[in-house]
Protein backbone atom coordinates (compact mmCIF):
# COMPACT_ATOMS: atom_id res chain seq x y z
CA UNK A 1 0.00 0.00 0.00
CA UNK A 2 1.12 3.29 -0.70
CA UNK A 3 -1.02 6.27 -1.36
CA UNK A 4 -3.36 7.58 0.46
CA UNK A 5 -6.35 6.58 -2.19
CA UNK A 6 -4.91 3.53 -2.25
CA UNK A 7 -5.26 3.27 1.60
CA UNK A 8 -9.20 5.26 1.36
CA UNK A 9 -10.00 2.31 -1.04
CA UNK A 10 -9.36 0.00 1.56
CA UNK A 11 -11.23 1.74 4.32
CA UNK A 12 -14.41 1.91 2.07
CA UNK A 13 -13.91 -1.88 1.06
CA UNK A 14 -13.63 -2.71 5.03
CA UNK A 15 -17.04 -0.51 5.64
CA UNK A 16 -18.54 -1.91 2.84
CA UNK A 17 -18.05 -5.42 4.05
CA UNK A 18 -18.99 -4.70 7.54
CA UNK A 19 -22.40 -3.52 5.91
CA UNK A 20 -22.69 -6.69 4.18
CA UNK A 21 -21.93 -8.77 7.03
CA UNK A 22 -22.91 -7.24 10.46
CA UNK A 23 -26.63 -6.96 10.36
CA UNK A 24 -27.84 -6.84 14.32
CA UNK A 25 -25.97 -5.32 17.35
CA UNK A 26 -22.16 -5.81 17.91
CA UNK A 27 -19.73 -5.29 20.41
CA UNK A 28 -16.21 -4.81 20.57
CA UNK A 29 -13.54 -4.69 22.79
CA UNK A 30 -12.15 -1.40 22.66
CA UNK A 31 -8.66 -1.35 24.32
CA UNK A 32 -7.29 2.50 22.61
CA UNK A 33 -4.63 0.57 20.78
CA UNK A 34 -4.64 0.92 17.64
CA UNK A 35 -6.01 -2.22 16.11
CA UNK A 36 -9.18 -2.17 18.50
CA UNK A 37 -9.79 1.68 17.80
CA UNK A 38 -9.32 1.34 13.84
CA UNK A 39 -11.74 -1.79 13.81
CA UNK A 40 -14.27 0.30 15.93
CA UNK A 41 -13.90 3.63 13.81
CA UNK A 42 -14.57 1.37 10.75
CA UNK A 43 -17.59 -0.33 12.37
CA UNK A 44 -19.31 2.65 13.92
CA UNK A 45 -18.90 3.83 10.10
CA UNK A 46 -20.41 0.82 8.71
CA UNK A 47 -23.77 -0.03 11.72
CA UNK A 48 -23.38 3.37 14.14
CA UNK A 49 -25.20 2.62 16.96
CA UNK A 50 -26.04 -0.63 16.82
CA UNK A 51 -22.13 -0.78 17.77
CA UNK A 52 -21.14 -1.47 21.45
CA UNK A 53 -18.00 -0.24 22.09
CA UNK A 54 -16.68 -1.55 25.47
CA UNK A 55 -13.19 -0.73 27.53
CA UNK A 56 -12.15 -3.43 29.81
CA UNK A 57 -9.85 -2.02 32.82
CA UNK A 58 -8.11 -5.51 33.32
CA UNK A 59 -5.56 -3.95 35.99
CA UNK A 60 -2.95 -4.35 33.24
CA UNK A 61 -3.47 -1.30 31.25
CA UNK A 62 -0.67 1.71 31.43
CA UNK A 63 -0.36 5.11 33.54
CA UNK A 64 -3.46 7.16 32.90
CA UNK A 65 -4.17 4.81 29.72
CA UNK A 66 -8.13 4.42 30.67
CA UNK A 67 -8.65 8.20 30.99
CA UNK A 68 -6.57 9.12 27.63
CA UNK A 69 -9.23 6.17 26.10
CA UNK A 70 -12.16 7.35 27.20
CA UNK A 71 -11.24 10.69 25.92
CA UNK A 72 -10.07 9.89 22.73
CA UNK A 73 -13.53 8.10 22.25
CA UNK A 74 -15.28 10.91 23.57
CA UNK A 75 -13.45 13.05 21.02
CA UNK A 76 -14.29 10.78 17.85
CA UNK A 77 -18.29 11.26 19.52
CA UNK A 78 -18.40 7.03 20.23
CA UNK A 79 -19.94 6.13 22.87
CA UNK A 80 -17.46 3.98 25.64
CA UNK A 81 -19.01 1.42 28.31
CA UNK A 82 -15.87 1.54 30.41
CA UNK A 83 -15.91 -1.72 33.15
CA UNK A 84 -13.61 -2.10 36.09
CA UNK A 85 -12.91 -5.47 35.94
CA UNK A 86 -9.76 -6.23 37.27
CA UNK A 87 -10.35 -7.38 40.77
CA UNK A 88 -11.77 -11.01 38.77
CA UNK A 89 -8.38 -11.08 36.84
CA UNK A 90 -6.52 -10.41 39.64
CA UNK A 91 -8.04 -13.07 41.50
CA UNK A 92 -8.17 -15.96 38.26
CA UNK A 93 -4.66 -15.46 38.23
CA UNK A 94 -3.23 -15.86 41.46
CA UNK A 95 -0.37 -18.67 41.27
CA UNK A 96 -0.40 -18.65 37.52
CA UNK A 97 2.91 -17.94 36.41
CA UNK A 98 3.41 -19.93 32.95
CA UNK A 99 2.78 -17.22 30.08
CA UNK A 100 0.12 -19.85 28.09
CA UNK A 101 -1.92 -19.86 30.51
CA UNK A 102 -1.61 -16.30 31.82
CA UNK A 103 -2.94 -16.01 28.09
CA UNK A 104 -5.82 -18.36 28.58
CA UNK A 105 -6.76 -17.09 31.70
CA UNK A 106 -6.81 -13.39 30.87
CA UNK A 107 -8.31 -14.91 27.39
CA UNK A 108 -11.43 -16.42 29.24
CA UNK A 109 -11.93 -13.89 31.38
CA UNK A 110 -12.00 -11.35 28.69
CA UNK A 111 -14.77 -13.17 27.16
CA UNK A 112 -16.51 -14.10 30.17
CA UNK A 113 -16.83 -9.94 30.94
CA UNK A 114 -18.22 -9.77 27.22
CA UNK A 115 -20.50 -12.15 27.52
CA UNK A 116 -22.33 -9.92 30.17
CA UNK A 117 -22.06 -7.06 28.34
CA UNK A 118 -23.51 -8.91 25.53
CA UNK A 119 -26.47 -9.78 27.32
CA UNK A 120 -26.90 -6.03 28.27
CA UNK A 121 -26.78 -4.94 25.20
CA UNK A 122 -28.10 -8.12 23.19
CA UNK A 123 -25.19 -8.63 20.55
CA UNK A 124 -24.78 -10.94 18.14
CA UNK A 125 -21.62 -10.10 16.35
CA UNK A 126 -18.07 -9.53 17.91
CA UNK A 127 -15.89 -7.44 16.58
CA UNK A 128 -12.08 -8.15 16.98
CA UNK A 129 -8.88 -5.90 16.04
CA UNK A 130 -6.92 -9.43 15.20
CA UNK A 131 -4.22 -8.34 12.70
CA UNK A 132 -2.27 -10.72 10.29
CA UNK A 133 0.77 -11.22 12.71
CA UNK A 134 -1.93 -11.98 15.54
CA UNK A 135 -3.39 -15.72 13.71
CA UNK A 136 -0.10 -16.13 12.34
CA UNK A 137 2.05 -16.08 15.48
CA UNK A 138 -1.00 -17.89 16.89
CA UNK A 139 -0.18 -21.42 14.72
CA UNK A 140 -2.96 -19.66 11.96
CA UNK A 141 -0.88 -20.78 8.99
CA UNK A 142 1.45 -23.85 8.62
CA UNK A 143 3.41 -22.48 11.38
CA UNK A 144 4.12 -23.58 15.06
CA UNK A 145 2.87 -21.25 17.75
CA UNK A 146 5.26 -19.06 18.77
CA UNK A 147 2.52 -17.54 21.32
CA UNK A 148 -0.79 -17.31 21.88
CA UNK A 149 -1.99 -13.15 21.39
CA UNK A 150 -4.98 -13.32 23.67
CA UNK A 151 -7.45 -11.98 20.64
CA UNK A 152 -6.82 -15.54 19.16
CA UNK A 153 -5.61 -18.25 21.97
CA UNK A 154 -8.25 -17.13 24.61
CA UNK A 155 -11.50 -17.86 23.28
CA UNK A 156 -13.33 -20.45 24.51
CA UNK A 157 -14.93 -22.88 21.49
CA UNK A 158 -18.25 -22.02 23.69
CA UNK A 159 -18.61 -18.47 22.66
CA UNK A 160 -21.96 -17.82 21.04
CA UNK A 161 -21.20 -14.59 18.68
CA UNK A 162 -20.00 -14.49 15.20
CA UNK A 163 -16.60 -12.99 15.11
CA UNK A 164 -16.03 -10.47 12.89
CA UNK A 165 -12.40 -8.99 12.01
CA UNK A 166 -11.80 -6.12 9.38
CA UNK A 167 -8.48 -6.31 10.02
CA UNK A 168 -7.15 -9.64 9.68
CA UNK A 169 -5.51 -9.35 6.30
CA UNK A 170 -3.14 -5.93 7.07
CA UNK A 171 0.41 -5.53 9.01
CA UNK A 172 0.82 -3.10 11.85
CA UNK A 173 2.80 -0.49 9.30
CA UNK A 174 -0.52 -0.90 6.85
CA UNK A 175 -2.91 -0.54 9.73
CA UNK A 176 -1.07 3.00 11.09
CA UNK A 177 -1.50 3.97 7.43
CA UNK A 178 -5.36 3.30 7.34
CA UNK A 179 -5.79 5.11 11.42
CA UNK A 180 -3.89 8.37 9.51
CA UNK A 181 -6.53 8.30 6.61
CA UNK A 182 -9.42 8.09 9.45
CA UNK A 183 -8.00 10.83 11.69
CA UNK A 184 -7.34 8.67 14.36
CA UNK A 185 -5.26 10.16 17.53
CA UNK A 186 -3.45 6.86 18.88
CA UNK A 187 -2.31 6.34 15.27
CA UNK A 188 1.51 6.77 15.97
CA UNK A 189 1.15 5.34 19.37
CA UNK A 190 3.37 2.58 19.77
CA UNK A 191 1.72 -1.35 20.34
CA UNK A 192 0.75 -2.13 23.28
CA UNK A 193 -0.03 -6.02 23.61
CA UNK A 194 -3.79 -7.09 24.34
CA UNK A 195 -3.06 -9.21 27.77
CA UNK A 196 -1.22 -5.28 28.28
CA UNK A 197 1.26 -5.59 31.32
CA UNK A 198 0.04 -9.06 32.41
CA UNK A 199 3.02 -10.41 29.89
CA UNK A 200 6.00 -7.55 30.47
CA UNK A 201 5.33 -8.92 34.75
CA UNK A 202 7.30 -12.24 34.95
CA UNK A 203 6.25 -14.40 37.35
CA UNK A 204 2.95 -14.17 39.92
CA UNK A 205 0.99 -10.85 39.00
CA UNK A 206 0.25 -9.31 42.15
CA UNK A 207 -0.88 -5.78 42.13
CA UNK A 208 2.26 -4.61 43.95
CA UNK A 209 4.46 -6.12 40.85
CA UNK A 210 2.32 -4.96 38.26
CA UNK A 211 2.01 -1.54 39.75
CA UNK A 212 6.01 -1.60 39.53
CA UNK A 213 5.94 -2.87 35.95
CA UNK A 214 3.41 0.39 35.22
CA UNK A 215 5.94 2.96 36.76
CA UNK A 216 8.68 1.54 35.26
CA UNK A 217 6.80 1.59 31.49
CA UNK A 218 5.90 5.30 32.18
CA UNK A 219 9.22 6.23 32.81
CA UNK A 220 10.94 4.64 29.80
CA UNK A 221 8.12 5.86 27.59
CA UNK A 222 8.68 9.49 28.95
CA UNK A 223 12.24 9.14 29.05
CA UNK A 224 12.65 7.66 24.95
CA UNK A 225 9.75 10.19 23.50
CA UNK A 226 12.22 13.12 25.42
CA UNK A 227 15.03 11.74 24.00
CA UNK A 228 13.87 11.32 20.30
CA UNK A 229 12.34 14.64 20.65
CA UNK A 230 15.31 16.32 21.59
CA UNK A 231 17.30 14.48 18.59
CA UNK A 232 19.39 11.92 20.63
CA UNK A 233 18.01 8.91 19.03
CA UNK A 234 15.23 7.84 16.65
CA UNK A 235 11.80 6.42 19.06
CA UNK A 236 12.13 3.04 18.64
CA UNK A 237 9.06 1.07 17.26
CA UNK A 238 8.18 -0.27 20.90
CA UNK A 239 9.54 0.71 24.03
CA UNK A 240 8.48 -0.66 27.35
CA UNK A 241 9.98 -2.33 30.89
CA UNK A 242 9.61 -5.47 31.51
CA UNK A 243 9.48 -6.93 36.07
CA UNK A 244 11.76 -10.11 36.39
CA UNK A 245 11.34 -12.06 38.93
CA UNK A 246 15.37 -12.51 39.41
CA UNK A 247 16.40 -10.88 42.74
CA UNK A 248 20.02 -9.73 43.34
CA UNK A 249 21.91 -7.87 46.03
CA UNK A 250 21.89 -4.38 45.84
CA UNK A 251 22.54 -1.61 48.57
CA UNK A 252 20.48 1.80 49.18
CA UNK A 253 22.55 3.71 51.31
CA UNK A 254 23.71 1.64 54.10
CA UNK A 255 20.99 -0.30 53.73
CA UNK A 256 21.22 -4.03 51.94
CA UNK A 257 18.40 -4.85 49.34
CA UNK A 258 17.36 -7.64 47.82
CA UNK A 259 15.13 -6.57 45.03
CA UNK A 260 14.21 -7.81 41.70
CA UNK A 261 15.34 -6.90 38.22
CA UNK A 262 13.20 -4.25 35.54
CA UNK A 263 14.64 -4.87 32.04
CA UNK A 264 14.33 -2.32 29.43
CA UNK A 265 13.17 -3.46 25.89
CA UNK A 266 13.43 -0.71 22.72
CA UNK A 267 13.53 -2.38 19.91
CA UNK A 268 13.37 -1.09 15.66
CA UNK A 269 10.47 -2.58 13.82
CA UNK A 270 8.47 -2.24 10.73
CA UNK A 271 5.90 -4.68 11.78
CA UNK A 272 6.96 -6.83 14.58
CA UNK A 273 7.38 -9.48 12.57
CA UNK A 274 10.87 -9.55 13.31
CA UNK A 275 12.96 -6.41 15.15
CA UNK A 276 16.63 -5.10 16.09
CA UNK A 277 16.95 -3.85 19.56
CA UNK A 278 17.61 -0.08 19.52
CA UNK A 279 20.99 1.59 20.44
CA UNK A 280 20.14 4.22 22.51
CA UNK A 281 22.61 6.56 24.18
CA UNK A 282 24.54 5.55 27.52
CA UNK A 283 23.07 8.81 28.78
CA UNK A 284 19.49 8.35 28.36
CA UNK A 285 20.22 5.09 29.72
CA UNK A 286 21.66 6.11 32.90
CA UNK A 287 18.54 8.28 33.37
CA UNK A 288 16.19 6.02 33.14
CA UNK A 289 17.90 3.37 35.52
CA UNK A 290 18.23 5.97 38.02
CA UNK A 291 14.84 6.91 37.77
CA UNK A 292 13.40 3.49 38.22
CA UNK A 293 15.69 2.67 41.42
CA UNK A 294 14.81 5.80 42.72
CA UNK A 295 10.92 5.47 42.08
CA UNK A 296 10.69 1.60 43.05
CA UNK A 297 13.59 1.81 46.43
CA UNK A 298 13.27 -1.41 47.70
CA UNK A 299 11.49 -3.32 45.21
CA UNK A 300 13.22 -2.81 42.39
CA UNK A 301 17.77 -2.54 42.25
CA UNK A 302 18.69 -3.51 38.96
CA UNK A 303 17.84 -2.24 35.59
CA UNK A 304 19.23 -4.39 32.66
CA UNK A 305 19.08 -3.42 28.84
CA UNK A 306 17.78 -6.26 26.32
CA UNK A 307 20.46 -6.56 23.16
CA UNK A 308 18.28 -8.83 21.71
CA UNK A 309 17.19 -9.00 18.23
CA UNK A 310 13.84 -10.79 17.02
CA UNK A 311 14.48 -13.50 15.96
CA UNK A 312 15.29 -15.38 18.25
CA UNK A 313 13.96 -13.21 21.17
CA UNK A 314 10.37 -12.21 21.17
CA UNK A 315 9.91 -8.41 21.55
CA UNK A 316 7.81 -8.90 24.56
CA UNK A 317 8.94 -10.93 27.49
CA UNK A 318 6.20 -13.32 27.58
P1 LIG B 1 6.20 -10.60 20.14
O1 LIG B 1 6.44 -10.41 21.59
O2 LIG B 1 5.45 -11.87 19.84
O3 LIG B 1 5.23 -9.46 19.73
O4 LIG B 1 7.46 -10.46 19.33
C1 LIG B 1 4.96 -8.96 18.46
C2 LIG B 1 3.99 -7.80 18.64
O5 LIG B 1 2.75 -8.30 19.14
C3 LIG B 1 2.47 -7.75 20.42
N1 LIG B 1 1.93 -8.82 21.25
C4 LIG B 1 0.62 -9.04 21.46
N2 LIG B 1 -0.47 -8.39 21.02
N3 LIG B 1 -1.85 -9.89 22.22
C5 LIG B 1 -1.70 -8.81 21.40
O6 LIG B 1 -2.72 -8.23 21.03
C6 LIG B 1 -0.78 -10.60 22.71
O7 LIG B 1 -0.94 -11.56 23.43
C7 LIG B 1 0.52 -10.15 22.30
N4 LIG B 1 1.76 -10.59 22.56
C8 LIG B 1 2.62 -9.77 21.90
C9 LIG B 1 3.79 -7.22 20.95
O8 LIG B 1 3.59 -6.17 21.89
C10 LIG B 1 4.47 -6.78 19.68
O9 LIG B 1 4.04 -5.51 19.28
Amino acid sequence: MNSSMDTQMLVDEAIQELEANVDDIAIIACSGGIDSTVSAVLAHRAVGSLLHCVYVDTGFMRKGETEEVREMFKEMDINLEVVDASERFFEKLQGVTDPEEKRMVIGEQFIRVFEEEQIKCGAKYLVQGTIAPDWIESGGGERDVIKSHHNVGGLPEDVDLIIVEPLREFYKDEVRQIARVLGIKSSERQPFPGPGLAVRVLGELSRTRVEACREACHIVETRLIEAAAEGKCDLPWQYFAALLPVRSVGVHGDTRVHGETIVVRAVASLDGMSARFSEIPHDVLASISTEITNSLKGQVNRVVYDITHKPPGTIEWE
